[in-house]
């Protein structure tokens, strides 16, 4: 029973420890819920939010530009965070009449664009 016990115990640890040392990696991350805000969610999110389909950015293949509409080029790195926040939470708010949608994005998908886009051309 002794033996038992002290087997239970160390086996309990054991996979205690185990867990605490495999969780990081093993925990998938729910995609956009969670996420790091870094630039290549910043490009997964340029592609997704369908930013890509309008503007052309020399780092993504086949993105823009659309035709018919005078459509800026991202490919640049842009330092200008404040203007970009302001612009990406609400752009005709910024422009009134401007033809680029408001997407809905959230604050961390924001963070992720401009960071993608501060890096310009990879
Ligand atoms: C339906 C097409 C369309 C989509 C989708 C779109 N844009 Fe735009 N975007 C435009 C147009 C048009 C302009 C120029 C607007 C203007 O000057 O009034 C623009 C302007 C911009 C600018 C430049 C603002 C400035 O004046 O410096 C940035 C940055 C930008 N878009 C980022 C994004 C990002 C990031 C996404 C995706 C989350 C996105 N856009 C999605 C059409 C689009």
């Amino acid at each position: 029973m002794f033996k038992l016990s002290i087997f239970l115990a160390v086996a309990g640890f054991a996979l205690l420890a185990a867990s605490v040392l495999v969780q990081p990696a093993a925990t998938p991350q729910p995609m956009p819920t969670v996420m790091a805000a870094n630039a290549n969610t910043g490009r997964a999110l340029f592609l997704s939010k369908g930013c890509a389909s309008c503007h052309h950015h020399a780092a993504i293949s086949g993105s823009g530009p659309l035709g018919g509409f005078d459509i800026p080029d991202l490919s640049a790195p842009r330092s200008d965070a404040v203007f970009l926040r302001r612009w990406l939470t609400n752009p005709t708010a910024v422009r009134p009449g401007t033809a680029m949608p408001t997407l809905n994005l959230r604050e961390d998908e924001i963070t992720a664009l401009i960071v993608f886009l501060s890096q310009g051309q990879p």
